[in-house]
């Protein structure tokens, strides 16, 4: 079902990702990413990437800011805001492991002065998404 974001929470995610972006430790692409996530029962969390000097293991930040959620025990995920330099939108990887846990998640998208590029949902970012659906068994 669709979700709703209010104003109020929007400017939150905003300002928390905004701010986790000037944490990013991305000295090979000098790309840094912030997010931020918000569960449905109001607690906030942050993300940025973090580079490695062996490429490969670098993690994005949207699924910095999920693995905290989920690691937290917070698995319902309202929405999550995504800022780069200029309003990149979310990896493959990353797009997979917000659809874990719900296609309904906003996604916002926003540039270097916090202005949104695009606000959409997982499902969209996402379509025919493989989900745990998949491995309910039958009968
Ligand atoms: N990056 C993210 O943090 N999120 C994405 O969805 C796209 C890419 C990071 C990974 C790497 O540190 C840098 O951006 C360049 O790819």
């Amino acid at each position: 079902m669709k979700r709703h974001l209010r104003a109020d929470q929007r400017e939150l995610l905003l300002r928390t990702a905004l701010e986790a972006r000037d944490r990013a430790y991305a000295p090979y692409s000098r790309y840094a990413v912030g997010a931020a996530l918000l569960s449905v029962n109001g607690a906030l969390y942050s993300g940025c990437n973090i580079e490695n000097a062996a490429y490969p293991v670098t993690i994005c930040a949207e699924r910095v800011a999920v693995f905290k959620a989920v690691s937290e025990g917070q698995r319902e995920h309202l929405a999550i805001a995504v800022v780069t330099e200029d309003g990149g939108s979310p990896c493959g990887s990353c797009r997979q492991v917000l659809a874990e846990f719900g296609l309904d998640t906003i996604v916002i998208l926003a540039d270097g002065q916090g202005n949104v590029r695009l606000e959409t949902d997982v499902r969209e970012l996402l379509p025919n998404a493989f989900t745990p659906a998949n491995l309910q068994k039958k009968g």
